[in-house]
């Protein structure tokens, strides 16, 4: 069933658990990151970044098109069509549309500028029943053309806020978008402790969630992460077994040739099936199996 999100994030935030926030760039990804959430009964958003939107068609296409298959694929499980790291017209756009989630990022914004922005969003949007996430601090690295400095999420900043009425709140806490260099320094969990301290109950968001090792994602959720997002992981279990398929191809050219898999859906079908499996084992991690 499509829902918004505050409801089962909160609901993680509340027993220790963590809900993934999957990047779906496409049918098959999207048909992928479903049946992962159906098999673990986990309910999970599913997240185009803008860019994502512009090469799935448009965010109404985008929308259709997980919308559509959570019916004719039987999706049982809580599943909300979140934007991630919207600008404010995309965010505007999103609420037109019919996303059911989404995420104002103004963490490039003066700290007041994206306060003021993130309770217009707010307002809009609950108005509707969709949920919303926003940034203090920001993420390092770079993802679909969101560049982050990194910036640990300044307390203050976090108590200000979660009282502009959001549902769950990203923050900057040493997390990076893309591979994590070989020279990270890890999370900052004292951070992490003090921003959930000063924001008691509040359910916090990890961005960056590929590559962090799985220990320091439990004791990030043990603190009060309930949404970690997903996006190189599945990419790289993707690229993987899809270069890892194509050698064969080339090996047993004659012989593949024959049995048509140059056909794109048995094409991709290594690839999409280890995008499924990818996202199902962060799912056993974050510990929502079985939370639908
Ligand atoms: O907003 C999306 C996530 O923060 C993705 O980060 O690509 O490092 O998994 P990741
Ligand atoms: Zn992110």
């Amino acid at each position: 069933a499509i829902v918004s999100a505050e409801k089962f994030v909160a609901a993680a935030r509340e027993n220790g658990y963590a809900i993934g926030g999957f990047n779906t760039n496409n049918l098959e990804w999207t048909q992928a990151i479903l049946r992962a959430a159906e098999a673990k009964q986990a309910p999970i958003l599913i997240q185009t970044s803008m860019g994502a939107g512009k090469y799935m068609g448009g965010y109404k296409t985008a929308k259709y098109i997980i919308e559509n298959l959570v019916e004719s694929m039987n999706i049982t499980v809580p599943i909300a069509i979140h934007l991630d790291h919207g600008h404010f017209e995309d965010a505007k756009e999103v609420i037109e549309i019919g996303y059911t989630s989404l995420m104002f990022d103004g963490s490039h914004l003066p700290i007041a500028e994206n306060l003021e922005k993130t309770k217009e969003i707010v307002a809009l949007a609950h108005a509707k029943g969709i949920s919303v996430e926003a940034e203090v601090g920001s993420i390092g690295g770079e993802e679909d053309g969101i560049i982050g400095e990194g910036e640990l999420a300044p307390i203050e900043d976090a108590v200000e806020m979660v009282k502009t009425g959001i549902d769950f709140l990203a923050a900057g806490i040493g997390n990076i978008h893309g591979p994590y260099p070989a020279n990270w320094k890890g999370l900052h969990l004292d951070h992490l402790q003090k921003l959930t301290d000063a924001v008691p109950g509040f359910p916090i968001v990890l961005h960056g969630g590929s590559g962090i090792p799985d220990d320091q994602i439990k004791a990030a959720i043990k603190m009060g992460v309930a949404k970690v997002n997903v996006n190189t992981e599945s990419q790289q279990a993707f690229a993987a077994a899809t270069r890892k398929f194509a050698a064969e191809y080339e090996a047993n050219e004659a012989e593949y040739d024959k049995k048509k898999l140059f056909d794109p859906r048995k094409f991709l079908k290594p690839g999409i099936d280890a995008v499924q499996a990818a996202v199902e084992e962060r799912i056993d991690v974050f510990g929502s199996a079985n939370k639908a």
